[in-house]
């Protein structure tokens, strides 16, 4: 039996094994795919070295916060994971480690499915870290013309230009208290408000509550509705969580290991349908 693996520092509440071993099972692929924590990057050196002694070994995914570390042990990287700098999925291709980065078209296609347009919007980014970094992405491949990015600690932000320079202006975080700045899109891609500390809200709609935005996106799919989004939508704004991008990131990394299999909508909307209820039970 091959093995795929998630691999990342806390997977307690991961749903990624039941969304690809659903996934494997539908094509009747001989694999499985489980979690696997590593609690620092000397685990994750001896998990590279077990991946390549290991012919049933068919890649992995990598989640916070080994997605830049990765980058060291990978013989091949995609164009994508060259201007991203952080990869989330690894093929083994004849003993070669090659990198990939789906979030950005995870996030992408879930942008896709809402109808939402970015070109010539006023786009609104929080946060710096990974997350940020495939949605920047996304966001320019999607014809995004100007993002404004704001993040707790300024510099990891200003880090960001190296991605994308021509797209990003960055705003000091304080920035987000003036009211005179008017937003069509907000983004959160921080962590602020995911399972357990579910009240936090990266985000004061207050301040521009005569200049509402009119789509809010959180990158947090635990919860489903966190306290950015609820109070999003008290206000009329439409929203979309993380979930969907989840989905369609294991989607295409399932497509790089296994070849172009054809993982039709109904499948999708099915994973997504049990996706939803397991969340819930963690709330
Ligand atoms: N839906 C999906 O498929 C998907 C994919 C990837 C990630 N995510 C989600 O996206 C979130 C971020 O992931 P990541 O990989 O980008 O993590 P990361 O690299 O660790 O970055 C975390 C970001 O959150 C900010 N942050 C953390 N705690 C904060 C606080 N108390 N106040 C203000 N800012 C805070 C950090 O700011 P500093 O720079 O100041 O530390 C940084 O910008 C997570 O909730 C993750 O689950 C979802």
């Amino acid at each position: 039996m091959k093995k795929l693996f998630l691999i990342g520092k806390s997977l307690k509440h991961s749903i990624s094994p039941f969304i690809h071993n659903r996934i494997l099972s539908e094509f009747e692929i001989d694999a499985i795919y489980s979690n696997l924590e590593l609690s620092d990057t000397e685990e994750l050196k001896e998990f590279v070295e077990m991946v390549k002694k290991d012919k049933d070994v068919v890649g992995f995914n990598i989640t916070i916060p080994y997605k830049e570390d990765i980058l060291k042990f990978c013989d091949e990287v995609s164009e994508d994971v060259r201007i991203i700098k952080a990869a989330n999925t690894v093929k083994k291709e004849d003993g070669k480690l090659l990198a990939y980065n789906t979030d950005w078209i995870g996030f992408k296609k879930s942008l896709e499915d809402r109808g939402v347009d970015v070109k010539d919007k006023k786009i609104l980014v929080l946060g710096s870290g990974g997350a940020a970094k495939a949605c920047i992405y996304g966001l320019y491949r999607m014809g995004a013309k100007e993002v404004f990015v704001a993040n707790r600690t300024y510099e990891k932000a200003e880090r960001l230009k190296e991605v994308l320079q021509d797209i990003l202006k960055i705003l000091p975080i304080e920035w987000l208290r003036r009211y005179e700045f008017k937003y069509d899109i907000i983004i959160n891609t921080t962590s602020v408000g995911m399972f357990p500390n579910i009240e936090n809200n990266p985000f004061d709609f207050e301040i521009y509550e005569q200049s509402p935005p009119v789509f809010v996106y959180d990158m947090i799919y635990n919860p489903l509705k966190t306290a950015f989004l609820k109070e999003a939508e008290k206000r009329g704004i439409k929203t979309e969580n993380g979930l969907k991008m989840l989905v369609y990131q294991a989607v295409e990394a399932e497509k790089i290991w296994f070849g172009d299999i054809d993982i039709v909508s109904n499948l999708i909307a099915e994973i997504l349908n049990q996706c939803e209820r397991k969340v819930a039970q963690f709330e």
